[in-house]
């Protein structure tokens, strides 16, 4: 290809195209068609930068390419000829997207003006993409954070796999970032402008799944009044999300299965086979293998979605993560609930790090959240965070390093808890979501006496 700029020109008039390519010719590569269909046939082998198109066509016409055109990556920037008279239908072309349009006939001088102001304008904005994709992937890929190796690994993957149709299975603790990861996947590949359609298989039973994810025909059980479309329809030309599908009972394995061969299936209570074009996702927090190895999940079918395997990893195995995300949710969610955070203290972004999160980045978000909203002072400090999360902390930080701040703000919850109960060991511990016996332990290690516990209630029950 030449280092000119591309441009198609697409009228129905000889005349008219052959007059705009002889004056374009010197500076642009120039192609031309006679409607819209020819022009989305060339497109579909070739690129152009500008698209410079009649509004009435024959065929199709110019506000019906403009809707085709739309989405394309890379979209070439569209300018429409038109007539007087047509101005309000250019106009509503420019509402939809077209870059702009010129009445015929064609001043070449305002024609060239134009054409040198789109694409400087698109090569301007190309480089802010580049530039924000860049500061993007410095802390992770799209809205998924994170800069630990595990993670970097799942970009990969996802930027390998997003181009291609290969179903991919998604597997991680809940609140690993399943379903974020799965519109990842179709927000990066040649399906983005399709639909994205999940479907979350446990909230449904099993009949209604069905019928939700196939369609039914009208009549097809009591109360199907008409004939519906179901997801697999729903999501052709773009992407099928099915989550938790380890919770999809045999008969709907089956079926599932056959979609995948054959990329076709009836809809319930119908005989009429219906193809589709549809790229699956699926996601579980199951241990799917597992659950084949236990005659609970179909063989064929597990290794028909395992074709690209994403294992999502749990949050305390990528502990580096944890202040990144913690710094972008006290970020986001202050400015959400309208409050000035100043940030958080170095003590209690320890204590985040070094607990074990089993609700992953969901429950880190909800903590933040927490803390956020009812944080005391203008930065967020070890008082801020739950008590669990606190004790928690505390104890991975005593042990680690004795005499560090935590095990200070440790020993001061401890002993307010005890306070604030009158001394009953039983329901501080409760309330700091410790046992009975840990506590006991805290106290003499830290060498304090509950001026309450004489000694002789040192063995009871409070
Ligand atoms: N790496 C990440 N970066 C930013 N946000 C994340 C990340 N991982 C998860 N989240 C956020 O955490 C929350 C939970 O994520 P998501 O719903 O994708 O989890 P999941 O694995 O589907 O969980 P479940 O199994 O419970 O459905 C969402 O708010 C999501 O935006
Ligand atoms: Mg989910």
């Amino acid at each position: 290809m030449s280092g000119k700029p591309v441009i198609l020109i697409v009228d129905d008039e000889k005349n008219t195209r052959e007059g705009l390519a002889r004056a374009l010719r010197d500076e642009y590569a120039v192609a031309e068609v006679e409607n819209g269909l020819r022009a989305l046939e060339w497109l579909e082998t070739r690129h152009a930068d500008v698209v410079l198109s009649d509004l009435r066509m024959p065929g199709m016409d110019g506000m019906a390419l403009l809707s085709r055109l739309l989405g394309r990556e890379p979209q070439p920037v569209l300018i429409l000829l038109t007539a007087y008279g047509n101005i309000e239908t250019a106009v509503e072309a420019m509402k939809r997207g077209a870059y702009d349009f010129l009445a015929k006939p064609v001043n070449l001088d305002r024609l060239e003006l134009l054409l040198k102001r789109a694409l400087a304008e698109r090569r301007l904005g190309e480089e802010n993409r580049r530039l924000k994709a860049q500061l993007d992937s410095k802390y992770g890929f799209e809205n998924i954070l994170g800069t630990s190796p595990a993670m970097q690994e799942v970009f990969d993957t996802i930027r390998q796999a997003a181009p291609t149709r290969a179903t991919v299975l998604i597997q991680g603790e809940s609140g690993t970032g399943k379903e974020l990861v799965a519109r990842a996947l179709h927000q990066c590949g040649p399906r983005a402008q399709g639909p994205f359609i999940p479907v979350h298989c446990a909230a449904l039973a099993p009949t209604l799944l069905e019928s939700e994810l196939f369609g039914h025909e009208k009549g097809a059980f009591t109360g199907a009044q008409e004939r519906r479309r179901g997801r697999f329809e729903l999501a052709d030309g773009g992407t099928l999300f099915l989550d938790e599908i380890g919770e999809i009972d045999a008969a709907l394995q089956v079926k599932i299965l056959r979609v995948l061969e054959e990329r076709q299936f009836e809809r319930v209570g119908g005989t009429e086979t219906v193809s589709v074009d549809v790229r699956l996702v699926a996601a579980t927090n199951r241990d799917l293998k597992k659950m084949v190895e236990d005659g609970a999940f179909r063989e064929d079918l597990f290794y028909r979605l395992y074709v690209v395997n994403l294992t999502l990893p749990p949050l305390r195995e990528r502990a580096g993560d944890i202040a990144l995300l913690a710094q972008h949710y006290l970020e986001t969610l202050a400015k959400e609930h309208g409050r000035k955070v100043a940030g958080i203290t170095t003590e209690a972004m320890d204590a985040l790090a070094a607990y074990p999160w089993p609700g992953n980045v969901r429950e880190l978000r909800n903590v933040i959240e927490r803390m956020v909203v009812l944080g005391a002072g203008e930065k967020l400090t070890v008082r801020d965070l739950p008590s669990s999360l606190r004790l928690a902390a505390g104890r991975a930080a005593s042990a680690a390093r004795p005499g560090s701040a935590l095990r200070d703000a440790e020993r001061q919850l401890i002993e307010e808890a005890l306070r604030r109960h009158k001394g009953s060991r039983t329901r501080a511990a409760q309330d700091l979501g410790i046992s009975r016996r840990t506590l006991h332990r805290k106290l003499n290690e830290f060498g304090l006496r509950n001026p309450q516990d004489g000694q002789t209630k040192e063995g009871r029950r409070t």
